[in-house]
């Protein structure tokens, strides 16, 4: 299902306590691929996600998902469908839970959408293990439980009514390395198994490793919408100037070239680095020598 965003303007709230935040935003989200969206915080990327399920109407413009579009006067009544089709995964997660046990959070959504109660047992046990939830835990109020497993639940939620489209709004905020990394593995299958998935990142070396495409937001509008590849080729200032950081590996490769070594391509990994780099050692050995040779 594609989703697309046509001449779409935003503003919270109405007359004078108006505040406008997205401005003239036209982008399409591609099917089965993972699309980042980054810039500087306050710069529209949350506001902008919840377009993408209708959870805020545009003020102007259009938001067309599948067969469904979204504009200023659209009611309530004709958003089911797309709030079953297009999960969100907000960005502080405890916002999103509220039932008295983590099974029942997570068997709210399938019930919610038709599911029998065995259905949605089914279902929301099996997300929870997907997300790597700690299973001696799911009676237990989802408010005791830490950052780390209230953002797992808040996941295996949306999870269990398996949507075509999957929004994350900073996912990884909050995790330990090792629940970081599971949650990068959990992205990389759901793409595997064609969802089209949003995902809001600070961590650039997440959306080096994870997506295909990034939005560069910045003060409502769209900076850049781009490959991965076209993005990291972009000069360091330009990173600088958006107040983003550069993945190691990226910034490392860019000062090798600018020392004169050459790359076909930008290094996702050190050990692609570490590849591109072999015949070209053995030139700065011999410019060394060189080197010597004149002293
Ligand atoms: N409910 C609201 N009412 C009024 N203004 C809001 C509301 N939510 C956000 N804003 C404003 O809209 C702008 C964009 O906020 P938004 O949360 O979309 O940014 P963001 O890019 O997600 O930032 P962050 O990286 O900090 O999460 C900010 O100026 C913010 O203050
Ligand atoms: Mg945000």
């Amino acid at each position: 299902m594609v989703i697309d965003i046509e001449g779409v303007d935003f503003a919270y709230g109405a007359g004078k306590q108006s505040v406008p935040v997205l401005k003239d935003i036209n982008l399409t989200i591609k099917e089965g691929q993972i699309t980042a969206i980054i810039g500087q915080t306050g710069s529209g990327k949350s506001t902008l996600v919840q377009q993408l399920n209708a959870l805020l109407k545009p003020s102007k413009g259009q938001v067309v998902i599948g067969a469904h579009k979204i504009s200023k006067n659209t009611k309530e009544k004709y958003l089911a469908p797309i709030r079953s089709a297009v999960g969100m995964v907000f960005q502080f997660p405890e916002s999103q839970l509220f039932a008295a046990t983590v099974l029942e959070d997570v068997m709210y959504g399938p019930k919610n959408f038709g599911a029998s109660e065995e259905e949605a047992k089914k279902a929301a046990v099996q997300a929870l293990k997907q997300v790597g939830f700690d299973d001696r835990l799911i009676d237990q109020s989802p408010f005791n439980l830490s950052g780390g497993q209230m953002r797992r639940v808040a996941l295996a939620g949306v999870l269990a009514m398996n949507p075509d489209t999957m929004v994350f709004d900073e996912p990884a905020a909050g995790l330990d390395p090792q629940g970081q990394a599971e949650l990068l593995a959990l992205l990389k299958d759901l793409r595997e198994a064609g969802k089209t998935i949003v995902l809001i990142s600070h961590q650039m070396e997440q959306v080096l490793a994870l997506a295909d495409q990034v939005i560069v937001m910045k003060a409502g509008q769209v900076e850049a919408n781009e490959t991965t590849a076209e993005l990291f080729a972009r000069p360091k200032d330009w990173f600088a100037d958006q107040h983003l950081d550069l993945p190691e590996t990226i910034a490392f490769q860019k000062e090798l070239a600018k020392a004169g070594f050459t790359f076909d391509h930008l290094a996702k990994t050190i050990e692609d680095l570490a590849d591109q780099l072999k015949g070209q050692l053995d030139l700065a050995k011999l410019s060394k020598e060189e080197v010597s040779a004149h002293e």
